[in-house]
């Protein structure tokens, strides 16, 4: 019996880029494949995309894909830059990120063969990006330096999963005062304003999460946005009992049946990378029935109220998130986001692309 599996849905892969190109139809799409593309194995979901590129975060995570096969430009967007990797970079078609004034030094000074690199503009979210009113200077520097084919520009947004927030109107006008008239690539949405904002869209998007099905926006489901889960996350029925009423289930006996209560032991647990923070009464598809987490979860094992699904028994496998049940519920409910969700399976799950 195969323990937690994760099958990766190729088909639905490709139907949310469609998504993608549909609503920023005047842009090229680099597809976000960074932490092992959101967990879902960055070879796997580069294959599936024909995206026009990919952002990841390291040279390390841009080698593994072209070591696989993949050709489009892959950007890395917070690489440190050294002479020996802008060599490599430049040997692969690889775009590093220049994002502040020593990095854009380090770049000035290199006289290696040439790269197509990117700016990165401090919009107003203050982790990664030269002052606006440095751009100017350093796009002028990096422009006429020896090794630089190609510059490109790019900002990131901090708010557009929430679209009341005015931060986003702010952050671009702000990326636009600092690049003033200037001509050039440029790049601003994530999946949130590619939804939302058709004036972040520019010459290329950038979108990761709805890429894997799960909305981006505080105020909308997936569903509401015909997005498609990649993943479905599954794990088998172990032991199937009935704990009776007053009885408590599992560490810290926390929880206590109000009832006699049929309980499912699953094969999952958060050595496999389900949430450890999960509480009782997350949601667990069983045989097409919301059913609920009874207990805390255990390293191998959670213990789920299978009292809906009369059927359910050993062997039977249940949905943790996947279509029926999406990621983001789960992550709600155990007070994350679906993003860590997915990042966070460990090799212990058995991957699978269908
Ligand atoms: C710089 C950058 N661009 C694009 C993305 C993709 O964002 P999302 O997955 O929200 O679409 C990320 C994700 O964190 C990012 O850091």
């Amino acid at each position: 019996m195969t323990r937690a599996r994760a099958l990766i849905n190729t088909g639905a892969l490709d139907h949310n880029l469609r998504r993608v190109r549909q609503l920023a139809p005047n842009s090229r799409v680099y597809a976000a494949v960074k932490a092992d593309g959101y967990g879902h194995g960055a070879s796997t979901v580069a294959h599936a995309l024909a995206a026009d590129g990919f952002a990841v975060s390291s040279l390390e995570e841009a080698l593994q894909l072209r070591f696989a096969g993949v050709q489009v430009p892959i950007m890395t967007l917070s690489q440190p830059l050294d002479t020996a990797w802008l060599v490599e970079a430049a040997a692969r078609n690889i775009q590093p990120v220049v994002y502040d004034v020593e990095q854009a030094a380090i770049m000035e000074s290199y006289t290696g063969p040439a790269l197509q690199i990117w700016l990165k503009i401090d919009s107003g979210m203050h982790r990664l990006g030269v002052k606006p009113s440095e751009a100017g200077g350093v796009a002028d520097r990096l422009a006429n330096a020896p090794a630089v084919a190609w510059l490109g520009y790019l900002t990131h947004l901090a708010c557009a999963d929430d679209r009341s927030n005015v931060m986003t109107d702010r952050q671009i006008r702000c990326f636009a005062y600092a690049l003033d008239a200037r001509q050039g690539v440029r790049s601003i949405a994530n999946s949130a304003a590619v939804l939302t904002r058709p004036d972040s869209h520019a010459e290329v998007v950038r979108p990761g999460i709805m890429l894997y099905g799960s909305s981006p926006l505080v105020d909308c489901t997936a569903a509401d946005l015909d997005l498609w889960p990649a993943m479905e996350f599954t794990a088998p029925i172990i032991s199937r009992h009935t704990v009776e009423a007053g009885e408590p289930v599992g560490y810290g006996a926390s929880y206590i049946a109000e009832r006699d209560t049929e309980i499912a032991v699953v094969g999952v647990g958060y050595g496999d990378g389900y949430p450890r923070h999960a509480p009782s009464g997350t949601p667990v598809l069983v045989d097409g029935q919301r059913c609920h987490l009874a207990g805390r979860v255990s390293m191998d094992m959670i213990t789920v109220d299978v009292s809906a699904a009369v059927k359910a028994s050993v062997g039977d496998r249940v949905t943790l998130w996947g279509s029926g049940l999406p990621a983001d519920e789960v992550a709600t409910a155990a007070g994350t986001i679906a993003y860590e969700l997915f990042c966070r399976l460990t090799p212990r799950v058995s991957f699978e692309a269908i």
